[in-house]
């Protein structure tokens, strides 16, 4: 028989969610209204490496170097980013937590489960938003015209297409092997692909 101790951290036991797809996927998007849904805490590695530029930190102007080229940033940097946040997170108020572009490989998936599981928890699900090349190229240039992201521009796009191809699908088969993973159809309107994802997340809470 479990022990009221026990109980009470099941019952306090908070979601981890990872939000996966390619570049203009939507993760973005989805992740601002998932966040209100299920008062998640949103962890974006894109937006947090976007800070660092614009503060033009050491961490920062280092990653520019990567990210304006559609490269990925080294996974060393990435993890130590992470492991940081995770230190300083004040997560009592929120229901869990939402990965958006982390990880995006396969050593750093196995990094942050070994950092969950240190803190007594794991990932609970991967959402992978699928959606057609040609639609992401699209959505990423008309974003282009305004977001001022280094990296929206048509020949980095598409190196941030490959890479994504080669570096970050190999993520979903690791969590796929876990029975974490969950394919969600990426296309249609915001609404549409939210429901989707709601419906998934309900699942799993
Ligand atoms: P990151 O910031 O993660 O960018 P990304 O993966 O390339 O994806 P985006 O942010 O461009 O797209 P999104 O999927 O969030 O889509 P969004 O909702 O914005 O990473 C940037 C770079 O940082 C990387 O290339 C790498 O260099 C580095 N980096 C980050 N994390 C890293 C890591 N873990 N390891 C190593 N390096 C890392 O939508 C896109 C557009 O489409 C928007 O304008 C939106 O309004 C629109 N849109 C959304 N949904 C729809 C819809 N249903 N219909 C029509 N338009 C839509
Ligand atoms: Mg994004």
């Amino acid at each position: 028989m479990e022990n009221s101790t026990s109980n009470s951290s099941l019952n306090n036991k908070k979601i981890c969610v990872i939000i996966c797809g390619a570049p203009g996927g939507g993760k973005g998007t989805q992740s601002n209204l998932i966040i209100d849904k299920y008062n998640l805490k949103h962890i974006s590695t894109g937006d947090m490496l976007r800070k660092e530029i614009a503060d033009d930190t050491e961490l920062g102007k280092n990653a520019n170097k990567y990210i304006s080229k559609g490269q990925l940033v080294p996974d060393d940097v990435i993890i130590n980013m992470i492991e940081k946040k995770f230190d300083e997170m004040d997560c009592t108020h929120k229901n869990g937590i939402i990965l958006d572009g982390f990880p995006r490989t396969v050593k750093q998936a196995e990094a942050l489960e070994e950092l969950y599981a240190k803190r007594g928890t794991a990932t609970d699900i991967l959402l992978d938003l699928q959606v057609d090349e040609e639609e992401l190229i699209n959505r990423l240039l008309i974003r282009g015209k305004t977001s001022g992201r280094s990296d929206d521009n048509l020949e980095t796009i598409k190196k941030r297409l490959d890479v994504y191809n080669s570096q970050t699908k190999p993520v979903t088969d690791f969590y796929e092997k876990l029975g974490k993973y969950v394919r969600i159809h990426g296309m249609g309107t915001v609404d549409e692909i939210f429901r989707r994802i709601s419906e998934a997340i309900d699942k799993v809470m």
